[in-house]
């Protein structure tokens, strides 16, 4: 390989990676979209048609036929990608999927994913450890909310193109390896869980661009320092812009997003108490290869 665009000190390798990322980058939400048979078995077309978006923007959404609560989709959809190291999140269902939906008691209902509550901008698993990311995922939609429920995605190789071409220095804070604290906390799987920091933007072995973020002000806190401050403000501003490059969806009974960890949102909802929202979340240590 010759030269990695995320390496700051190349930008002639950046450049040209840049105007192929801008030039093949979707131009509408719909653009994601692939009509599928069933996820669990795609075709070769459907295969790479999803692979070709992933490879554009990391991202792709398939709208299947099939409407069943079967847990079982998004992980042989996964596997399909090469996504097998399953995120064992203490909160998932045994076989590591976890349900997403609104949890009236139990200790879910304290977390928001598990309300219907609308969730601020983030990466998933930005409170990990290093050394467990989360790379990919599969977030397939079984039934839809009564009203809202959307959810807003950005690749997160475009955030950090934007923000690079506002200027190199807000990438070079961003990847301080300091740069996010995630406060000591009490995790019922591991009980204290100590303090940890991270960076924003990372390199994973294979030079593959990695983000940890969350727009929560409550469970993190950043590294005081002016240049952080400043590409954590331009970055708010790319987010609550609603450039071009953000996209929103509301994936419907039988549509799923696959995915490497690109930055997403999702909006209050309101449940239809017939027919209530359910969602399957599979995370992976993997990226989709
Ligand atoms: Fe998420």
């Amino acid at each position: 390989m010759n030269g990695n665009p995320f390496d700051l000190d190349d930008a002639a390798t950046y450049q040209r990676w840049r105007e192929r990322k801008l030039a093949e980058a979707p131009a509408r939400a719909d653009d994601l979209i692939v009509e599928v048979g069933d996820p669990r078995a795609l075709s070769d077309a459907e295969h790479a048609a999803l692979m070709a978006r992933v490879r554009r923007c990391n991202m792709a959404i398939y709208a299947g036929a099939r409407h069943d609560a079967d847990g079982d989709i998004p992980r042989r959809l996964g596997a399909q990608f090469g996504l097998h190291r399953l995120d064992a999140n203490w909160l998932a269902g045994e076989d590591g999927v976890s349900e997403i939906r609104v949890f009236a008691d139990g200790t879910r209902r304290l977390y928001i994913p598990y309300t219907n509550r609308p969730i601020k901008w983030h990466t998933d698993g930005y409170y990990h450890p290093p050394e467990w990311q989360i790379r990919g995922m599969v977030l397939h939609c079984v039934r839809a909310a009564a009203t809202g429920g959307e959810n807003r995605l950005l690749d997160h190789e475009m955030a950090y193109l934007l923000l690079r071409d506002q200027d190199p220095a807000h990438i070079r804070a961003l990847m301080q390896p300091d740069a996010m604290l995630i406060p000591e906390r009490v995790d019922e799987k591991d009980g204290v869980r100590p303090a940890q920091s991270g960076p924003v933007f990372s390199l994973d072995g294979e030079g593959n661009l990695h983000m940890r973020y969350t727009a929560r002000t409550r469970s993190i806190a950043w590294k005081p320092d002016v240049a952080l401050q400043a590409a954590i403000v331009a970055l708010e501003r790319l987010l609550n812009l609603d450039t071009t490059q953000v996209f929103q969806v509301r994936l419907e009974a039988g549509m799923g997003l696959l995915c490497n960890n690109v930055l997403h949102d999702r909006a209050a909802f309101s449940d239809d108490p017939e027919r209530r929202r359910l969602l399957y979340r599979a995370r992976y240590l993997d990226r989709i290869s």
